[in-house]
């Protein structure tokens, strides 16, 4: 497939991530059900903890001990090396949406008391020791993206951090670990974060200097809640602010999910003013 991407001229990053508590019990990596003790759990997480929907918290297992912690942050070094072997042009590791990096930067779902729990810089240190841990194993040049979200896919109006300050207090140890680039998760990108008309990517830019990749709805007339629902989507130019973004360097990439999934061309659509064909769900049965 890297092989295939690079001979028609594009690059490719692997994604990686670890869903710790979201991953279903007792289902494998690849979906196999596998048994293990009586109403055991043995699902990784910082404190044992799930957000359910509307907020209520339920802990459904145990803490991770530190060498269980220590595991995972191995296996992510060993999984970008290995992404750097198999010729990808880099890694993104998916930080967002309530995974387990998600899981230890949120005080809800993290209530550690040793090293990796507490303050807003405590919280954060599983995924600096992640950032570590992959630039240990593929050098200064090879890409690292981190991507990162303040809400949660059972919580749209969750929040990681109240203000710039705490949001700062995140993101800058990971620009100095190491991160290259972040990759800032909105469901419409046009929304603006802490109160202001500024949306993650162009606050993330400006905390740490780092560049950033803006997404969400570009091109489109709903955004990917719709989609949980099963709702399709239709084309819509809305990307009047996006221009005006990039012009202004508010942030320097763009990530274009369900439209590319409609439009493979989308590039090429979107320079000629082709139109874009509708998103609907029955397009994921599919490859081509
Ligand atoms: C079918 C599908 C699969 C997705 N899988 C992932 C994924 O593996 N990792 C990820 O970070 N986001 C994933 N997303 C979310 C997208 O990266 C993106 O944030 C979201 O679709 C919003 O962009 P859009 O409005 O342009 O679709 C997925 C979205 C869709 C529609």
């Amino acid at each position: 497939m890297v092989e295939q991407v690079h001979d028609a001229g594009a690059r490719i990053f692997a994604q990686l991530w670890h869903v710790g508590l979201v991953r279903k019990p007792r289902v494998d990596g690849v979906g196999r059900l596998y048994e293990s003790g009586p109403g055991s759990d043995d699902r990784l997480s910082p404190s044992g903890i799930i957000g359910g929907n509307g907020l209520s918290f339920e802990r459904v297992g145990r803490p991770a001990t530190l060498n269980e912690i220590r595991g995972a942050i191995q296996a992510y070094g060993a999984a970008a090396c290995t992404a750097k072997t198999l010729g990808f042009d880099g890694v993104e590791i998916h930080g967002a949406h309530g995974y387990l990096i998600d899981q230890f930067l949120w005080d809800q779902t993290n209530l550690r008391e040793d090293e990796y729990g507490g303050d807003i810089g405590r919280r954060t240190r599983f995924a600096t020791e992640v950032i570590q841990e992959i630039r240990a194993n593929v050098g200064p040049d090879f890409p690292v993206v981190l991507r990162l979200s303040t809400w949660k896919q059972q919580d749209y109006n969750a929040r990681l951090a109240a203000n710039p300050e705490e949001w700062a207090a995140i993101v800058r140890p990971l620009a100095a670990t190491g991160v290259d680039a972040f990759h800032l998760s909105q469901r419409r990108y046009w929304e603006g974060e802490f109160g202001t008309e500024a949306n993650l990517a162009t606050w993330t830019k400006k905390l740490t200097g780092k560049p950033t990749i803006t997404v969400g709805s570009i091109t489109l007339d709903n955004s990917t809640a719709e989609m949980m629902r099963g709702e399709g989507s239709l084309p819509k130019d809305n990307l009047a602010p996006l221009l005006a973004g990039l012009e202004r360097e508010d942030f320097d990439l763009v990530a274009v999910g369900r439209a590319l999934i409609a439009n493979p061309d989308w590039p090429h659509r979107v320079r000629n003013g082709t139109p874009l064909v509708p998103y609907s769900l029955s397009m994921l049965q599919t490859l081509v």
